[in-house]
């Protein structure tokens, strides 16, 4: 079976086609980075109307790449939520459409799914059960992932998602938009240890994150500063530093509370070099697996939302013909895989 997938929840326009024997066929993206960079972040009208445009042409670059025509479609799969709604309904009203023009079934595909089942496109593949650290620009949290389709949010912010403190950690430092990859290539210049930085949330038991209080710390620390490079960098390292190891304190006893064996690291965040080493290492010692995507599926792209799409065609289900779309849309309210049609 080959799915198209399509996602435009934000900022990125993102196409694949997979199929469920042969793995990922192709997939293409094109980025509004820097449509947005000098709006300093994304502007929601802006970036539907350039789903509007880019998604077609993407949509048959990638069939090209793949070797196909639309007729070899057997699904398609579009993000519904959640995300930006302007942005959502580009994506759903094409996909809906394209499944009503070629006669195929369409799934509406929950953006978080596709994050935390990214890994899974990958040769080694994270078996269930897991533990998944979801943290991107819109979400952070831990996920007890029992089976496909079976998830359990275990912590999630009470505030700011990880990406959120990190881009607007970046802003602050005059770093531009997106901040996140700009902050932690900075920060591997800088000294970590020469500001001190709160562990949020680590003092107390439960597997909640907060993270304005660090943006604060940080602000402060910045405004009191002289402002040269060498402290900018400082500030970076040790603000990074410390959202590490916060994120590695909330694993760890996220692991202990569920016995789980393995780890999964998905989401724009999880494409943080720092994340990623410390996260691994701390599976050498303590006896975890630990899996994330490549990076270029940890941020938004077509491909894991055709994956998961493929996982819920696979198991019978799809998504009936009313145009939905949902800004916010829990990962834990989804139906299990095997339940029919959702
Ligand atoms: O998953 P994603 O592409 O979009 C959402 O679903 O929100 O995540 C985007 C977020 C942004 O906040 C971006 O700054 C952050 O991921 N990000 C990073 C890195 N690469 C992307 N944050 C820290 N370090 C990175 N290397
Ligand atoms: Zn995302």
């Amino acid at each position: 079976m080959i799915v198209l997938g399509i996602e435009t929840s934000c900022d990125e326009t993102g196409v694949a086609l997979y199929d469920s024997d042969a793995g990922l066929l192709a997939h293409a993206l094109f980025s509004q980075v820097e449509i947005h960079a000098e709006y300093g972040g994304v502007v929601p009208e802006i970036a539907s109307r350039d789903h509007v445009r880019k998604l077609l042409p993407l949509i048959n670059q990638c069939l090209k790449k793949a070797g196909l025509t639309r007729h070899d479609i057997d699904a398609v799969a579009y993000t519904a939520g959640p995300g930006l709604i302007g942005a959502l309904l580009v994506g759903t009203a094409a996909g809906r459409s394209i499944a009503m023009a070629l006669g195929v079934p369409g799934l509406a595909v929950n953006h978080m799914e596709g994050h935390l089942l990214a890994p899974m496109l990958e040769t080694e593949q994270p078996v269930v059960p897991f533990v998944a650290l979801l943290v991107s620009g819109g979400h952070s949290m831990l996920v007890e992932v029992r089976a496909i389709g079976e998830y359990q949010i275990l912590g999630e912010t009470l505030d700011d998602s990880a990406g959120e403190a990190f881009d607007k950690t970046a802003k602050l430092l005059g770093l531009g938009y997106p901040g996140g990859p700009a902050l932690a290539k900075l920060a591997e210049q800088g000294d970590a240890e020469r500001f001190s930085f709160p562990r949020p949330m680590t003092d107390r038991p439960g597997l909640e994150f907060s993270f304005s209080g660090l943006k604060t710390h940080t602000r402060n620390l910045w405004l009191k500063s002289d402002k040269d490079s060498k402290t900018q960098a400082d500030i970076a390292a040790g603000f990074q530093q410390a959202v590490v190891d916060t994120m590695l304190i909330k694993c760890r006893r996220a692991m202990q509370h569920t016995r789980a064996q393995q780890l999964v690291i998905a989401g724009g965040v999880g494409a943080n070099l720092s994340l990623r080493q410390t996260l691994q290492k701390a599976g050498e010692k303590y006896g975890w697996k630990v899996t994330y995507p490549r990076l270029e599926f940890c941020t938004d792209n077509g491909a894991m939302i055709a994956f998961a799409g493929c996982q819920r065609l696979m198991a019978g289900q799809h998504t009936g013909p009313a145009l939905q779309a949902f800004p916010r849309w829990p990962i834990d309210q989804l139906p299990p895989i095997g339940a029919g049609g959702s």
